[in-house]
C-alpha cells in the first residue's frame, strides 16, 4: 500500500479514536454503565490500532510520523492509560450494579478524549515539524480542557472548595476557583507565547546551508547585472519579438469566449522558435495588465538577471513599462515563458506561450524521413474547466503522411497534472522537460503523466492509419494525425483511461551523468504539508515548507560547482509539482527505488501525496533562483515557495518577489 493511501487510513483511524474516546466520557458521564465500558473497550483498541498505523507510516519515513510519535501518540498513551485504570476501577463493580461512577473517571476519560483529540489537530494545523513551541500549547491546552472539565463534572467538589470547606473525602479533585483561573491563565499565556514564537518572532530572512559551508565575504555581485549574451553565435540569427501583455476577449474555435490575459492578444502568446545557438531578443511590453507582469522562461537555464522573477531578478513590468530580454538560445527543446507576477492568476488567465528551440544540425541523426517531417508543440491548458489545447478547444484533425517523422511537443500551463493517451502508433518519449532521453525504448498502451509546468516530447513514424492523442481521458477531443484521404477512421481508444501509467524511472537506457551525486557538497530536506504559518506578513492555512511559509522559509545557500542534493518529501494530501529555477535536476529516486533508465533531468517533478523524491543538481547557474510548487496557488497564495541563493549574490529589488497581488504597489 503507497504511503499515501497509510497517511489517510492514520487519519482516520485517529479520528475514529478521537469519537471512541468521547463517546466513552459522554456516556460515563450520562452514567450508562454498559456502553460506556464496551466505549472504553472499543477506545483502547482503536488506539492500539493507531500505534500500528504510526509504526508503518514512521517504517516509511521519519517526516511522515515525528509529531505523532513525539506528542500526539505519548499524550493520548499516558492519558489513556489513567483513564482505564481510574474508569476501570469504577467500572467494574459499576457494571455488576454495585457502585456509582465518580466525577474523577469521567475526567480522567474525557481528558484522553482531548489528548486523542489534540493529536490530530496538531497534525492539521502544525504539521512538520514539532516545535517545542507547539508541544507546550498542546499539553497546557489539554490540561487546561482537563481542569475546566473538572469544574463542570464535580460541582459538588466546587461548591465546597469555594466555601473554603475540605471536600467530601472520596479523592474527588477539588479546584478552587482562584487555583482554576490561576491554571488556565497559564495555560492561555503558554499558548499566547507559543504561538508568538511559532508565527510571528522568526526571521524574515535567514539561511539554511545544508551542511556546506556558511557565507563567504567574496564580493557581491548583483542579479541585475547577471544579463544574456548579446549576439548569436556565428551563423546564428537574432530572433527579436516584442510581446505585449493585453487584455483581450478570446474566441475559441468551439465559439466560447474567454476574458483572458494575454501576450499580444493571443492565447497561447506568440510561439517563440529559434535554433541552437541563435540569440532571443524579447521586449516585453505592458499595456493594461494592471498589477504587472513579466516573463519567466520556464525550464530555460537562463542567466539569472532574465529569469522574470518580479522583486527578485526585477521589478514587475506596470502599465505602460517594458522590459528587455536577451540570452542565447543554447539549450535545444521544448520550454515555455509565463508571467511570474501573481502568477497564480495571471497564467491561468493565459499569461503564457511556448518556446521551442530546435538542433542547429537540423534533422537528428538516426531519424531517415521518409515524408515531410510533422512538429507539432501543443500547450496544454484549461481555461474555465475546459481543455484547450495550442489554442484549440474542439478536436483538431491534422494531416500526417505515412511514413513522416512525427514529434508531439507536449506542454503542461495548468496548475495539476494531465494524463496523455497516444493511441494508433508505438511512440518513444525522446525528451523530457525539454532534455533528451538515453536510448528512450518504443512503447505503446500506456499512459502518461504530464506533471504541472512539465513537458514531454513525443516521437513516432506516421502508421498508414489514424493516430489520436487524448487528454485526461477525453476521447472526443484532443488531436488526430490522419493520412491524407482517410477522413473517418479512428483508433480503438475504449481502454485509454485503463491503461498503466509509464514509470520514466526505469523507462530508457543508464547513461554516465557528469557529478556524483552521492558525495553533495550540501543537501536540503523540505517536507511539504499544510499548516498555519505567516504568508506574506498574515497568518495563514498555508502550503509549508518545513512548517513556514513564504517568504519566512529560510534562502538555501549554496557555491558554484557545488553538487546539490534535495530530498522533497510530501506529508500533505496533494500533489506538488517542485520546480527550481534555472537548473535541471536530475532524478536520482522515488520513495527509496532508485531511478535505473535514462538518466532523468527534469525541471519539475511531480511529488505525489506519501512520496519522498531524492534529486540532485550542479550548481553552476549563480544567481538567486525561486525554488517552488509549480501549482501555482500553493506557491504564491499557499506560501510554498522560496530563494536558491548563491553564495556572493544580491538582489537590488525588494525581496518580495512579487508573488501576490498584495506586492501589487
Ligand atoms: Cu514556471 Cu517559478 O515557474
Ligand atoms: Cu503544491
Amino acid at each position: 500500500m503507497s504511503t499515501g493511501l497509510w497517511i489517510i487510513l492514520d487519519h482516520l483511524v485517529a479520528l475514529l479514536g478521537v469519537a471512541t474516546w468521547f463517546a466513552a466520557g459522554v456516556t460515563l458521564a450520562l452514567r450508562r454503565i454498559r456502553p460506556a465500558f464496551a466505549l472504553l473497550v472499543a477506545a483502547v483498541l482503536v488506539t492500539l490500532l493507531r500505534v500500528a498505523t504510526v509504526a508503518v507510516l514512521a517504517g516509511r519515513g521519519w517526516w511522515y510520523v515525528q509529531e505523532k510519535v513525539l506528542l500526539g501518540l505519548p499524550m493520548l498513551a499516558a492519558a489513556g492509560a489513567v483513564a482505564v485504570l481510574l474508569a476501570g476501577r469504577a467500572l467494574l463493580p459499576a457494571r455488576r450494579g454495585r457502585a456509582d461512577v465518580p466525577a474523577y473517571a469521567v475526567v480522567a476519560v474525557l481528558t484522553a478524549a482531548y489528548a486523542a483529540l489534540a493529536g490530530p489537530v496538531v497534525t492539521f494545523l502544525v504539521g512538520y515539524p514539532l516545535t517545542v513551541g507547539t508541544a507546550l500549547i498542546v499539553i497546557s491546552l489539554v490540561g487546561a480542557g482537563a481542569l475546566l472539565t473538572a469544574r463542570v463534572v464535580a460541582p459538588a467538589a466546587r461548591d465546597a472548595a469555594e466555601a473554603g470547606v475540605a471536600p467530601a473525602a472520596e479523592g474527588r479533585p477539588a479546584i478552587s476557583r482562584r487555583r482554576f483561573i490561576g491554571w488556565t491563565g497559564g495555560a492561555v499565556v503558554v499558548t499566547a507565547a507559543g504561538a508568538g514564537t511559532g508565527l510571528s518572532f522568526l526571521p524574515p530572512e535567514s539561511v539554511t546551508l545544508g551542511g556546506g559551508r556558511p557565507r563567504s565575504s567574496r564580493p557581491a555581485v548583483s542579479v541585475a547585472d547577471l544579463r544574456g549574451a548579446g549576439s548569436p553565435v556565428p551563423g546564428g540569427t537574432v530572433r527579436r519579438h516584442v510581446l505585449t501583455a493585453q487584455k483581450a476577449t478570446v474566441r475559441l474555435p468551439s465559439g466560447r469566449e474567454v476574458d483572458a490575459w494575454t501576450y499580444d492578444g493571443e492565447v497561447p502568446g506568440p510561439a517563440i522558435t529559434a535554433t541552437q545557438g541563435d540569440l532571443i531578443d524579447v521586449r516585453l511590453r505592458n499595456a493594461d495588465i494592471d498589477g504587472g507582469v513579466t516573463l519567466h522562461w520556464h525550464g530555460y537555464d537562463v542567466p539569472c538577471g532574465e529569469d522574470g522573477v518580479p522583486g527578485l531578478t526585477q521589478r514587475p513590468v506596470r502599465p505602460g513599462e517594458e522590459f528587455a530580454h536577451r540570452f542565447r538560445a543554447d539549450q535545444v527543446g521544448t520550454y515555455w515563458y509565463h508571467t511570474h507576477h501573481a502568477s497564480h492568476v495571471g497564467v491561468r488567465k493565459g499569461l503564457y506561450g511556448t518556446l521551442v528551440v530546435r538542433p542547429r544540425d537540423g534533422q537528428r541523426a538516426g531519424e531517415p524521413a521518409a515524408a515531410e517531417p510533422v512538429d507539432l508543440t501543443l500547450p496544454v491548458h484549461t481555461f474555465d474547466g475546459v481543455v484547450v489545447i495550442a489554442g484549440r478547444d474542439d478536436r483538431t484533425d491534422h494531416p500526417a503522411p505515412p511514413g513522416a517523422p512525427v514529434r508531439l511537443r507536449l506542454l503542461n500551463t495548468d496548475s495539476d497534472a494531465h494524463r496523455i493517451v497516444l493511441a494508433g502508433a508505438p511512440f518513444r518519449i525522446a525528451a523530457v522537460d525539454g532534455r533528451d532521453l538515453h536510448q528512450p525504448g518504443e512503447v505503446s498502451d500506456v499512459g502518461l503523466r504530464l506533471p504541472a509546468g512539465g513537458r514531454l516530447d513525443l516521437v513516432f513514424v506516421m502508421p498508414d492509419a489514424v493516430v489520436a492523442l487524448v487528454v485526461d481521458g477525453d476521447a472526443a477531443g484532443g488531436l488526430r494525425l490522419r493520412p491524407p484521404g482517410d477522413t473517418a477512421g479512428a483508433p480503438r481508444l475504449d481502454n485509454a483511461s485503463d491503461l498503466p501509467e509509464l514509470d520514466l524511472l526505469g523507462y530508457g537506457a543508464p547513461a554516465a551523468v557528469p557529478f556524483d551525486p552521492r558525495r553533495p557538497d550540501r543537501h536540503f530536506t523540505m517536507v511539504l504539508d499544510r499548516g498555519v504559518a505567516v504568508v506574506d506578513g498574515r497568518p495563514a492555512y498555508a502550503q509549508t515548507v518545513n512548517g513556514r511559509g513564504h517568504p519566512r522559509i529560510p534562502d538555501q545557500l549554496v557555491a558554484e560547482g557545488d553538487v546539490v542534493r534535495f530530498t522533497v518529501v510530501n506529508r500533505s494530501l496533494e500533489t506538488h509539482p517542485w520546480h527550481l529555477h534555472g537548473h535541471p535536476v536530475l532524478i536520482l529516486s522515488r520513495d527509496g527505488t532508485p531511478s535505473t533508465g535514462s538518466p532523468l533531468w527534469v525541471d519539475t517533478f511531480d511529488v505525489r501525496p506519501g512520496q519522498t523524491w531524492e534529486v540532485a543538481f550542479r550548481a553552476t547557474n549563480p544567481g538567486i533562483w525561486m525554488n517552488h510548487c509549480h501549482n501555482l496557488p500553493h506557491a504564491h497564495q499557499g506560501g510554498m515557495m522560496l530563494r536558491l541563493r548563491y553564495d556572493g549574490v544580491t538582489t537590488p529589488f525588494d525581496g518580495s518577489h512579487g508573488g501576490s497581488p498584495r506586492h501589487g504597489h
